[in-house]
């Protein structure tokens, strides 16, 4: 194979990073985006009975924002959107997103679709990257910060009249789309000028959502992108920084934890990780894994057979047997020196009783989850 077909990630120059001697303390604000980015990225898009029923065990789960999708794009998902909004399917203590291009009509058609809604955040994006400048839009920077700034103000003009004549709460969230390519002080300029713009303080802070759209780095790539950008963002008091990891490369879940160590607060990704291409971010893994490190992720999972089922119903996709905490054989034990020191370790819990999980080969219980640690009795063995 060719070793010099490709562009490769160029590190950022941040040799007093502070991220890598962090630990993460608290849970992030989680949002999902199971029924926007991981529906578009199903053969069969959800129909209106399984995102109601996904919504719900999303709200179940306890995520308190959930983007719900993109009512400027289609029919089906206006009317979707309509039908949570009418049915009266959102509890107070939710916020429902809605994701929309910087386009004038494609705003304007947003703001029809969200009213009667209580909490609201209008998520809106246009791409920044050096590569889709290039090949896309054939736009200098000045240009895509244009396309920024003008759906700002529109957003900003749009909402103060919503909010004068109705009970409607809503706040703002931006994305450079395709950050992760984009030359860092670009990304700031255009997500400071968003900010003024929307007239973010910090008692009205906008979300700046800083995707890793297409995921390119190992994750201290991206760590190191978002603490630059965190020390370089004038108004970073007046900001909630977002991830939103993509996971083409296999670890988006780590460019999470990274990302959070680096000065990220809140999480955008999915139940299992469905989404475009290889998936986005998965919400499950990255909250247990804080919950195995005493942080309360504030997400309940203790029955997960049956998120499980919903998502499996929902989206048709399967979960592999393998996938961290929710899988099949993720409980299991095939080695006998593993089922052996297992047997061990519950034995000892039993007798002891002490107040920390301590047996080997299991890195949670699978009691929190609603599972049963399984032993695998092979005839034929051939290692262990
Ligand atoms: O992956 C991405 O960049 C997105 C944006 C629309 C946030 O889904
Ligand atoms: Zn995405």
């Amino acid at each position: 194979m060719k070793t010099n077909k490709y562009i490769p990630f160029e590190p950022i120059d941040i040799p007093d990073r502070t991220w890598p001697s962090k630990t993460i303390k608290e849970a992030p604000v989680w949002c999902s985006v199971d029924l926007r980015d991981g529906n578009q990225a199903l053969i069969d898009p959800m129909n209106l009975e399984q995102k109601l029923e996904m919504f719900k065990t999303l709200v179940d789960i306890g995520i308190k924002e959930i983007e719900v999708g993109f009512p400027s794009a289609s029919e089906t998902e206006y009317e979707i959107l309509r039908t949570l909004i009418d049915g009266n399917y959102i509890p107070d203590d939710v916020t429902i997103q809605v994701l929309v291009q910087s386009r004038e009509h494609l705003i304007k058609k947003t703001f029809e679709a969200v009213k009667g809604a209580k909490n609201v955040i209008i998520h809106f994006y246009n791409s920044t990257s050096t590569l889709q400048r290039k090949v896309v839009f054939k736009k200098d920077m000045p240009g895509i910060i244009d396309i920024a700034v003008n759906g700002a103000r529109l957003i900003k003009k749009l909402s103060d009249e919503l909010m004068e004549t109705s009970d409607i709460n809503i706040r703002y969230e931006y994305s450079p789309e395709s950050f992760t390519g984009t030359e860092m002080d670009n990304a700031v300029e255009i997500c400071q000028r968003v900010l003024e713009e929307l007239g973010a303080t910090p008692e009205n802070k906008v979300i700046l959502n800083l995707p890793s759209t297409v995921e390119g780095s190992t994750p201290n790539g991206y760590a190191d992108q978002i603490e630059y950008f965190c020390r370089h963002l004038k108004d970073r008091d007046s900001a909630v920084i977002s991830l939103h990891p993509h996971n083409d490369r296999g670890t988006a879940v780590a460019a999470a934890e990274l990302g959070l160590l680096a000065g990220a607060e809140r999480i955008e990704g999915t139940l299992f990780g469905n989404g475009e291409r290889t998936g986005n971010v998965d919400i499950v893994t990255l909250a247990l894994n804080m919950y195995t490190q005493n942080v309360d992720c504030k997400l309940d999972f203790h029955d997960i057979n049956h998120i499980k089922e919903v998502y499996e119903d929902a989206t048709n996709m399967k979960v592999g047997p393998r996938q961290p905490y929710a899988g099949e054989l993720v409980f299991t034990a095939f080695s006998g020196s593993h089922q052996d020191a297992i047997n061990k370790g519950k034995a000892f819990m039993r007798e002891n009783n002490p107040d920390k999980w301590e047996v080997p080969y299991l890195p949670i219980d699978p009691a929190d989850v609603g599972r049963d640690y399984e032993p695998i009795i092979r005839i034929n063995s051939q290692s262990g």
